[in-house]
């Protein structure tokens, strides 16, 4: 237990940990008892009798299986109020985990498809993170294309996100990965990258290592979304090294989704070593069980993680972050204030 004198006094440690959150996709964090009311507000009809029954069936063999009840799930969501109602209820869980900053990613084309307007996703989601700025929370909101749709539909959503660009900072590429490369995008990316949005790609989840060089090669990534799979393939790795670029790395739903046996098996602390900026991060939190501090401590017990590295893994979530260098070396300077003790 390096540095610590219990698991419970790590745990401790972490929880104060002034964090970011890199990887959340605010969909993820509907929780089954919001769901259930929205459901009966918006007068949607569920295939699940009660909450029991919606968590029973996150039993996940795959992303695939996972995907399925995600879309599923934010069936409920129609009205601005409801995507307000599901961001505020996210930002107090964040607040609670010592999280300062966070950088969501939203699915519009998981709504726009439903009928549900562009501007009642990114109203209420916007809405609700000036609310946080205002509690001392900061954000950036990255707009998603779902991969396996076509490129011709995402460049329509890019369309419909013009108006709404000073809400948006950057792009990303979620849903189903094997079979949708990062190229198939190659054209709608670099019409994001024109326009000044960051860029970021789910890319080495399931994937093989060519998806992580295409999202660097063909995208221009400017952080990658788990890249576990890079891994596999030391030229890839000393690429991203010398690059600087930041993984988003989700502990919880890499075990959920099968992309990891057991926690104990993880590659986070490989990732360190090898001298990746790795962070930890929940990706779909009502979903894979935990929030961010339950994924650190998770992830932090089945490692044995040291206190440096806990450290290191919470100023990579800043220094990976899109806030400028000054706002990073506020909170850095935090972090070793609480690590000073
Ligand atoms: N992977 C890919 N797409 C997703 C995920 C994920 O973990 N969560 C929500 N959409
Ligand atoms: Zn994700």
């Amino acid at each position: 237990m390096t540095g610590f004198a219990s698991r419970e006094a790590r745990a401790a440690f972490i929880a104060g940990l002034p964090k970011a959150e890199l990887h959340l996709h605010i969909e993820g964090s509907l929780e089954p008892e919001m769901m259930f009311s929205l459901a009966q507000r918006n007068g949607v009809s569920l295939v699940f009798e009660n909450v029991e029954a919606i968590r029973a069936a996150y039993d996940f063999s795959n992303l695939q299986d996972f995907l399925d009840i995600y879309y599923q799930g934010m069936a409920v969501l129609l009205t601005e109020q409801d995507f307000f109602d599901l961001t505020t209820a996210y930002i107090d869980r964040a607040a609670t985990d010592g999280v300062r900053h966070v950088e969501i990613f939203f699915d519009p084309q998981g709504h726009t498809a439903r009928g549900v307007p562009f501007a009642n996703v990114v109203g209420g989601i916007a809405r609700a993170l000036a609310e946080a700025e205002a509690r001392g929370i900061s954000s950036r909101l990255i707009m998603c294309f779902l991969r396996h749709l076509s490129e011709d539909d995402a460049q329509a959503t890019l369309d419909e996100a013009l108006p709404f660009l000073p809400l948006i900072h950057g792009v990303g590429l979620d849903s189903s990965e094997v079979g949708h490369p990062p190229e198939k995008f190659a054209r709608v990316f670099a019409r994001a990258r024109d326009l000044g949005l960051k860029i970021v790609a789910h890319a080495g989840e399931e994937g093989p290592p060519d998806y992580v060089w295409q999202a660097l090669d063909v995208l221009q990534v400017d952080r990658i979304d788990h890249g576990n799979r890079a891994l596999e393939d030391a030229a890839l790795v000393g690429r991203i090294v010398s690059e600087g670029l930041t993984l988003t790395v989700c502990p919880l739903s890499n075990l959920k989704l099968c992309v990891v046996e057991d926690l104990a098996r993880h590659p986070l602390r490989r990732m360190l070593a090898a001298g990746l900026r790795a962070t930890v991060n929940s990706d779909d939190p009502a979903y894979f069980g935990g929030y961010v501090n339950a994924n650190f401590i998770a992830v932090a017990d089945a490692l044995d993680l040291t206190r440096d590295e806990i450290v290191t893994l919470a100023r990579n979530s800043f220094t990976g972050s899109f806030l400028t260098s000054a706002e990073q070396a506020r909170h850095l300077a935090a972090i070793d204030s609480w690590a000073a003790g």
